[in-house]
C-alpha cells in the first residue's frame, strides 16, 4: 500500500488520505447547504445576509457570546468548533439562526476554508467573536511539540488569520471581540504559554483597533479572569485548585458585549480584575511574578 506524508508529518496509507479528503469534503457540503438556504431568504429579500461568527461557540464563554448576538441585528450565526455532536445541540437548544460549522483551528488548512466559505457567500460580517483557546498548565519541559503547535496556532494564528479573513466583508460598526485574558497583563511562570498567547492577542487586537478606527470598526479585547468553564483544570497532581474571584462565562459575555458596543479596546470584567489590571501596571514584572510563583507552586513544584 502506498504511504505518503502528511502537513503534520505522520506516515498514512493513501487509502486513509483519500477517505479524509472524502469525509472533510461531505463536512463542508453539509456546512453549505446549511448556509444555502438562508442566503435564499436574503436574495428574496435583495438584501446583504448579516451574520456573526463565533469561534469555541459550542461551549464556555464563547456558548454565552452567541445566545446574546440572537439578540443582535444578524440573520446568523457562524458557530464554529470541532465536536459537530456538540454543536449540533447548540442549535438545537438555541434555533436555526445558528448554523454549524465544524472546523479544528489549530489546522490552517480548516480555517482557511472558512475564508472560501466566505469567498463564496460575501455576506457583511457584524461581530467576530474569536474565542475559541485552549490551557495547560506546566512547566516548559511537559509541553510536546504538537502541544506547543496547536496552543499558538489556535490562540495565536487562528485569531489573526481569522481577523485577516474577516474584516474586508466587515463595514461601519462592525466588531471584532478578540478573547484574551488576565493572564495577558503579565508573564506567568508554570502559565507561561498560555500567558504569552493572550498576552499576543491582547497586544494584536488593541493595535488592530487602532488600524481599523477609519473604517468604523472596533476591535476589543477580552481580559476576563477565572471563569467557571471546563477549560480550567479543577485538579492538578492530585491537589484540587482554588480560582480567587471566578466569574460566570455569561457575566464576561454580558460585559464584553457592553464595552464593544461603547467602543473599547479592552474589556476588563469585574472590579477585582481592574485591580490587578493596575497593579499590573504600576508594579515591577518581577514582583508578580514571584507572587504568583508563590501561590501556584503547591501545584505545579
Ligand atoms: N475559563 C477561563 O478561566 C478563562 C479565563 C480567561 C480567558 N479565557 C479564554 O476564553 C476563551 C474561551 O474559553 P472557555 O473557558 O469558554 O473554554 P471551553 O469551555 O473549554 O470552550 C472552548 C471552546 O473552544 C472550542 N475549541 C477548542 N479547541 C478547538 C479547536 N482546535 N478548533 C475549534 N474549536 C475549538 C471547544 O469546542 P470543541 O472542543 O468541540 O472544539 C469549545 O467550544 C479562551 O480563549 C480562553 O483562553 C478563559
Amino acid at each position: 500500500m502506498k504511504k505518503e506524508q502528511n502537513n503534520d508529518g505522520n506516515i498514512r496509507n493513501s487509502n486513509e488520505n483519500s477517505k479524509d479528503e472524502k469525509i472533510e469534503k461531505n463536512k463542508q457540503k453539509a456546512i453549505e447547504k446549511n448556509i444555502d438556504k438562508s442566503t435564499e431568504k436574503s436574495t428574496e429579500k435583495n438584501t446583504e445576509k448579516r451574520i456573526a461568527i463565533v469561534t469555541g461557540a459550542s461551549a464556555g464563554i464563547g456558548k454565552e457570546f452567541t445566545k446574546l448576538l440572537l439578540q443582535e441585528d444578524v440573520e446568523e450565526i457562524w458557530a464554529i468548533a470541532r465536536n459537530q455532536d456538540r454543536l449540533n445541540s447548540l442549535k438545537i437548544e438555541l434555533g436555526d439562526k445558528v448554523i454549524t460549522i465544524s472546523k479544528d483551528l489549530s489546522s490552517p488548512t480548516e480555517i482557511w476554508t472558512i475564508g472560501e466559505l466566505l469567498n463564496k457567500h460575501k455576506p457583511v460580517i457584524s461581530y467576530l467573536v474569536n474565542n475559541a483557546g485552549i490551557a495547560k498548565m506546566g512547566s516548559y519541559q511537559d509541553f510536546s511539540f504538537e502541544e506547543i503547535v496547536e496552543t499558538v496556532g489556535i490562540n495565536c494564528t487562528a485569531m489573526v488569520t481569522l481577523c485577516t479573513l474577516c474584516i474586508p466583508y466587515m463595514r461601519k460598526g462592525s466588531r471584532i471581540l478578540n478573547i484574551s485574558s488576565e493572564a495577558s497583563f503579565q508573564p506567568l511562570p508554570y502559565l507561561n504559554l498560555y500567558a504569552a498567547t493572550k498576552a499576543f492577542e491582547r497586544s494584536y487586537s488593541r493595535s488592530l483597533n487602532v488600524e481599523l478606527k477609519e473604517a468604523g470598526i472596533t476591535s476589543t479585547a477580552v481580559c476576563p479572569s477565572w471563569v467557571d468553564t471546563d477549560l480550567l483544570l479543577k485538579e492538578y497532581n492530585g491537589k484540587k485548585i482554588k480560582f480567587p474571584g471566578m466569574v460566570s462565562a455569561e457575566l464576561v459575555a454580558k460585559i464584553a458585549m457592553r464595552d464593544t458596543k461603547r467602543g473599547k479596546d479592552m474589556s476588563v470584567c469585574t472590579l477585582y480584575v481592574k485591580c490587578v489590571h493596575l497593579a499590573a501596571k504600576l508594579s515591577p514584572q518581577k514582583l508578580a511574578m514571584e507572587t504568583w510563583v508563590r501561590k501556584i507552586k503547591k501545584y505545579v513544584m
